[in-house]
């Protein structure tokens, strides 16, 4: 089994090839329940944004293990009250096993993670989605039965999802096409070190232009055009978005066989239309799934489960 014994996870390229392939692969067994795993940890999520998923999946997947879970919302936490970061670390360190945080700056994460000695997940950063990717490969190979040469396309804004999917596919041996808006390219500091993973042997390509992103592609991803924190931005977006919607249109594009992905919540008729949410291509059901058992199998490999 992977053994990513107290290590954090911030950001996906913590993993290397191997890892991420073993983790998918324990996630797929523990899915299957032909392995079951136990650990009697602690789980706190200190999380500054909303989530349904990311909270509920996690609180899931260590009870599954026979673990407990604190929800450290920061507004009963005196962390809304200005703790400083370094001090709030310190602490918590002495009480949990492990720490998942939903937070803006990347950065604060890190400081975190350097003061606390217990692992630190990003559970989702202004730069990063890393737990979301895990469950993305999982459905992709689901779908595909394997994940190497095939071509992901994001179309959209360039967020946290999309600097973690380029990473994620890079690592994973496939190519991953991102489309955005000028001005609104994923990080460039993040597709240089996909591109670093890639090695010239798979594609990292950046356009404007989602048709030609979206050529003969096995997989269409998309995500909200305004992310957690960029609210008073929408509106402003709309207009420049409208060519990034993953519409039949779009789709028409993809492999005949491509499956659409999104990590919800969704905007219909903004960045996805109603009818391919709900198509046949879509898969966005088992995808949000599959949080659940590769945060599960994230968890188990960094606590030691038996
Ligand atoms: N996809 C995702 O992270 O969803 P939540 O914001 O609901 O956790
Ligand atoms: N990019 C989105 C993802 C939500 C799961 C956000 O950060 O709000």
């Amino acid at each position: 089994m992977v053994a990513l014994n107290g290590r954090d996870l911030l950001s996906l390229a913590d993993l290397s090839s191997t890892e991420l392939q073993e983790l998918l692969q324990l996630a797929t067994q523990l899915k299957s329940q032909q392995l079951k795993l136990r650990c009697n940890k602690v789980l706190g999520l200190l999380f500054s944004k909303a989530s349904t998923r990311t909270r509920v999946s996690f609180t899931v997947a260590m009870y599954q293990l026979g673990g407990q879970v604190i929800d450290l919302n920061p507004n009963v936490t005196q962390v809304s009250r200005g703790e400083p970061v370094q001090d709030t670390a310190r602490v918590l360190d002495r009480y949990l096993d492990v720490l998942a945080i939903r937070t803006f700056a990347q950065q604060e994460l890190e400081t975190f993670a350097s003061y606390a000695k217990i692992p630190v997940i990003n559970a989702l950063t202004d730069a990063e989605h890393p737990c979301q990717v895990l469950a993305d490969l999982m459905t992709i190979q689901e779908c595909f039965g394997n994940l190497s040469g095939l071509t992901l396309t994001y179309v959209g804004d360039g967020n946290n999802v999309a600097n973690s999917l380029m990473l994620g596919c890079a690592l994973a041996g496939m190519n991953v096409r991102i489309a955005t808006p000028k001005g609104y390219e994923p990080d460039n500091e993040i597709v240089e070190q996909a591109r670093a993973i890639a090695n010239n042997k798979t594609e990292v390509l950046i356009t404007h232009d989602p048709e030609i992103a979206a050529k003969g592609a096995a997989v269409l991803y998309t995500d909200v055009w305004a992310s957690m924190g960029q609210e008073a931005e929408a509106d402003d977006r709309f207009p420049i978005f409208q060519h990034y919607q993953i519409s039949d249109q779009l789709l028409s594009f993809a492999d005949r066989e491509a499956i659409v992905l999104h990590c919800l919540p969704a905007h219909r008729g903004e960045e996805i239309t109603e009818a391919v949410i709900e198509g046949p291509q879509s898969r966005v059901w088992d995808q949000a799934e599959n949080r659940m058992h590769a945060q599960k199998a994230l968890l188990a490999s960094i606590l030691g489960a038996e």
